[in-house]
């Protein structure tokens, strides 16, 4: 049984139709990136899984129940997590407070001493305010304050964006600690690069259909349709 499965769902804004028939499947312990085009898809579908928004039709199963159409916080209590693009840091609060305040509804949350022995950066950073936070440090806390809830799966919807170069190193860096603990992990990203070499299998949406669905080995041999969907 896979962890998540997506069935042939439909997701709507108002009228305007964005998933079309969107199925996927993710296995435990991989690494799956979502990749595609500005307005392919991508973030919709993390909404869809983790019910931030609610699919027409179609089904959602996560360890075989389905979950189609519960609000977020029963799918976050089952073990999905997202970090939204928006990373969404309380900015008046600690470093250590917004790590707390995570994992307040968990009955076994992670104690911030293990998010910093995982981000030494937030560790030094504890008691600065979120919003004093440079953009990488804010990204380690989205991550953070997802993995103190000890998640079984993990949706990053472009946690590199608007990051310089050295800080997404880091971040890739935590990003490969994590799938090597054997997390799972779906990754939107722009950084494609970044992306595949994270992940095992990916998937590649357009105008709200699945396009594609392989190896980052497969997709890399295929230069001309990455350039059609990737623009790379
Ligand atoms: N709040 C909204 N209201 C109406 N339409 C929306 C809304 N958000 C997204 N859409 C539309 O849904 C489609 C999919 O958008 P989505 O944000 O999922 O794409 P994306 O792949 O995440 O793109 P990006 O790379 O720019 O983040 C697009 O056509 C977009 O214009
Ligand atoms: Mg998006």
């Amino acid at each position: 049984m896979s962890l998540l499965e997506v069935d042939a769902i439909n997701t709507f804004y108002g009228e305007a139709h964005a998933l079309f028939d969107v199925s996927m499947r993710i296995e435990p312990h991989e690494v799956v990136a979502l990749l595609g085009r500005n307005g392919a898809g991508k973030t919709t579908t993390l909404k869809t899984m983790m019910g931030v928004m609610a699919p027409k039709s179609g089904a959602i199963r996560f360890n075989g129940a389905p979950i189609g159409g519960l609000p977020p916080y029963k799918i976050a209590r089952l073990g999905l997590q997202l970090v939204p693009e928006e990373r969404r840091i309380i900015g008046g609060l600690t470093v250590e407070e917004n790590i707390v305040l995570a994992g307040l509804s968990e009955p076994k949350p992670w104690p911030p001493q293990r998010v910093y022995d995982m981000f030494p950066r937030l560790g030094e950073r504890r008691r600065s305010r979120g919003r004093e936070l440079s953009g990488g440090e804010q990204q380690m806390l989205a991550i953070a304050r997802a993995l103190v809830r000890e998640p079984q799966l993990i949706l990053l919807d472009e946690p590199f964006e608007g990051l310089a170069p050295l800080i997404v190193q880091d971040l890739l860096g935590i990003c490969r600690r994590l799938a090597d603990e054997g997390r799972t992990i779906v990754i939107v990203e722009q950084n494609v690069e970044a992306a595949l070499s994270l992940a095992q299998r990916c998937y590649i949406l357009n105008n709200g259909h699945v396009v594609y669905e392989g190896t980052p080995g497969d997709l890399r041999g295929d230069p001309d349709f990455m350039h059609r969907h990737l623009g790379i």
